[in-house]
């Protein structure tokens, strides 16, 4: 097999820097290596295993010869290169989700629905990360049982916000800490922040992305509609609340599940051990620094729902930037070649 020429687009990004370390970890077949950012990084050289690569301008690069493009630079860069990277014969695996939802571009969770990569047409798009951590848990049980209906609660991590939701949580976290008052009776003084509208230090965003007229984020509604594409089930139900929590890494969701018959515990246990990429915890209950750094999604707190009819709550938790994100564009093109 020939040696690819890949391109990472958002190279200097949390995504896209995740991206360069696990193309390495995983000795993918690189034969060409470029780097793509804003006009801003244009220039910056960055060491890899295949040579120092200086980062190319986006707006201005040549994407003749590029064979795999892994794009993390948000939707509106997609939306405007994508497809001219796919005209020149690359195959764009897409972070961002401007394409999810579109017929003609298949949406993968690598170890969930590999097959639908191969009827891309130049792009693939990854799932939103908490829909894929979490799916990572629910789809071995949908393959057994017939998933209905779920109710999802998500705890996300800032990093799913960039390299700046890290910045933001820090620097207030370093600001309240110094600020006596706030700390013995939880006055908090607003630090101010340019990504979240509220204070996430110390505190919890139960509002993640815009609301509609009824009330639900996109980022809710991408739960139930990329859970109904990737599963290829338009009928499932699904209720969610996404929330952001000072965590750096690691998103979470407890999720309630009900199914076409009853699922015990011991049989979920079974079903998710035996799938790719997912594992139970039992003795201890796994939480995002658990799941930080890893590839596998954990999985604890299988417990039947307490309605009596057969349904399931489970915890799922998966490193964002990783399964959530880059490892998982990784996988893709892994399934490409
Ligand atoms: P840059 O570092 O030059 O701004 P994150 O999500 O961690 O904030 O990263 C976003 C990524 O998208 C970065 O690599 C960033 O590059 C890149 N990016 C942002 N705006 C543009 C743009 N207009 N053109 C190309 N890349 C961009």
């Amino acid at each position: 097999m020939p040696d690819k020429s890949i391109a990472i687009v958002g190279a200097t990004g949390a995504v896209g820097r995740a991206m360069l370390s696990i193309l390495t970890e995983r000795d993918f077949p690189v034969g060409e290596l470029r780097l793509m950012a804003s006009a801003r990084s244009a220039g910056q050289k960055i060491e890899t295993v295949w040579g120092e690569v200086e980062v190319e301008d986006l707006s201005i690069a040549d994407p003749s010869g590029i064979d795999i493009a892994l794009f993390s630079a948000g939707g509106g860069r997609s939306r405007e290169y994508a497809p001219a990277f796919a005209d020149v014969g690359a195959v764009v695996i897409d972070n961002s989700s401007a394409f999810r939802m579109d017929d003609r571009v298949p949406l993968v969770v690598a170890g969930i629905n590999d097959h639908a990569a191969a009827t891309n047409e130049g792009i693939i798009a990854n799932p939103n990360c908490t829909t894929m951590t979490m799916l990572m848990g629910v789809a071995p049980l949908h393959r057994a049982a017939g998933l209905k209906r779920m109710v999802a609660s998500s705890y996300q991590a800032v990093s799913g916000s960039g390299k700046t939701g890290v910045d933001e949580l820090s620097r207030q976290t370093r600001l309240l800490q110094a600020d006596e008052a706030a700390l013995n009776d939880g006055t908090w003084v607003d630090p101010g922040g340019d990504v979240y509208a509220r204070p996430i230090a110390f505190n919890v965003l139960p509002l993640i992305g815009t609301a509609d007229p009824h009330g639900y984020t996109d980022e809710e509604l991408k739960l139930l509609n990329e859970t109904r594409k990737i599963l290829e089930a338009p009928a499932i139900e699904a209720e969610s609340t996404c929330v952001r929590v000072p965590v750096v890494t690691g998103h979470g969701t407890s999720v309630a599940l009900w199914f076409e018959r009853p699922v015990a515990p011991e049989e979920a246990v079974r079903l998710i051990n035996e799938a790719p990429g997912v594992q139970v915890w039992l003795d201890k209950v796994p939480t995002p620094l658990d799941a930080a750094g890893t590839d596998d999604v954990l999985v604890g707190r299988i417990r039947p729902t307490l309605d009596g009819t057969g349904g399931l709550n489970i915890w799922t938790v998966g490193d964002n930037l990783r399964k959530g994100a880059a490892l998982n564009a990784v996988q893709i093109a892994e399934l490409l070649i």
